[in-house]
């Protein structure tokens, strides 16, 4: 355990990027660059309604979560074969690794894929290969999980999950992502129980635009391990000191929030205030190639605009290998690492 004592302030840009970290709210469709989408769309004969990678760029102006998902759905429709899911995780886990993020959990959309006609196994075994290419390439440890779209009906969600259980080994939970508002957790309890039975780890957006009552049903009907998002949480003080009691990590997307307009200012966003109320806060990227920003990005940031201290910059890096899914040998080796990462700026 570091306080950062002995380390003066202006090494903390430093030491944010070289501190090793885990990610665990990145949806691999989200760090679709434009660049990729311009050439997958070129190999694939996909006609876009953009002209130029610039022009594409200046769509991304966002006033909500829907007006982001919109365009994030049109781009994820260039992604047709097994190459075209391996080379957009492996340009993310090159770009996550240089990051010095040594842990990731990616997410993936499959009903985004299947509804066009993809088939699950291109979807799982391109991403999959990615994922276990980057571990052999740098060392940092991949794993995925599926997310159930929450404006489909739960019907979908089983078949999906019927399609993907030849690939049970692939991938190590489900979640709960896209239009929250509207969709409560409870829409998806019967599918959730399934899953647990099944031994997959449980997660689920819940108050990144919706209220805390979507935090509570996502622990208490779905029985999630981790709430992505839930800064929402704060307005109710019998759900943090839940959360607190139980040690529920919420992951939290800074420049996500910002973009996404659930912050005014980056100035004003309640990390610190999670921190301080002894939440398992994390910080994590969301959408990268869309919100104008990677881990570090989000780290240095965050710290330049709300002014967390060094002991927080431990806090968070802890708080992700705390959350993680990750063998408890795994974990030991990573906080390992941070302890002498920090030690070694002293
Ligand atoms: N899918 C991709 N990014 C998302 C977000 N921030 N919230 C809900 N669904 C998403
Ligand atoms: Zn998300």
């Amino acid at each position: 355990m570091h306080t950062g004592q002995g380390i003066p302030r202006e090494r903390l840009p430093q030491l944010l990027a070289r501190m090793p970290k885990a990610e665990l709210h990145i949806h691999i469709e989200g760090s679709l660059e434009p660049e990729l989408i311009f050439r997958l769309a070129q190999r694939n004969g996909v006609a876009l309604p953009y002209a130029s990678v610039e022009e594409l760029r200046k769509a991304y102006a966002f006033s909500n979560l829907q007006s982001f998902l919109d365009i994030y759905y049109a781009g994820a429709s260039v992604l047709i074969t097994e190459q075209d899911f391996h080379d957009m995780a492996q340009a993310y886990l090159r770009r996550a690794a240089a990051d010095n993020v040594v842990h990731a959990e990616i997410f993936f959309d499959p009903q985004t894929h299947t509804a066009r006609g993809v088939g699950m196994d291109t979807v799982i075994n391109g991403l999959h290969r990615a994922c276990a290419e980057a571990q052999a390439e740098s060392g940092i440890t991949a794993s995925l999980i599926l997310c159930f779209l929450r404006h489909l009906s739960e019907e979908e969600a089983f078949e999906t999950l019927e399609q993907a259980l030849p690939h049970r080994d692939k991938f190590i939970g489900v979640g709960l992502d896209s239009s929250e508002v509207g969709h409560p957790p409870e829409k998806f309890a019967k599918v959730f129980a399934r899953c647990r039975e099944l031994g997959l780890h449980l997660v689920a957006h819940a108050g990144e635009e919706g209220p805390p009552a979507y935090v509570w049903t996502a622990l208490d009907l779905l029985k999630v391990e981790r709430i992505d998002h839930g800064v929402q949480s704060i307005k109710d003080p019998a759900l943090m000191a839940r959360l607190v009691k139980d040690r529920i990590p919420l992951t939290v997307c800074p420049l996500s929030n910002l973009k996404l307009c659930v912050f005014p200012k980056l100035e004003e966003h309640n990390i610190g205030r999670l921190l301080e109320a002894g939440i398992v806060a994390t910080i994590n990227s969301d959408d990268p190639a869309y919100f104008g920003g990677y881990l570090n990005d989000n780290f240095l940031q965050t710290f330049a605009a709300t002014g967390l201290t060094l002991q927080q910059a431990y806090q968070l890096a802890a708080n992700s290998f705390e959350a993680s899914f990750a063998d408890a040998s795994v974990k030991r080796r990573y906080n390992d690492l941070l302890d002498e990462t920090f030690a070694s700026f002293e």
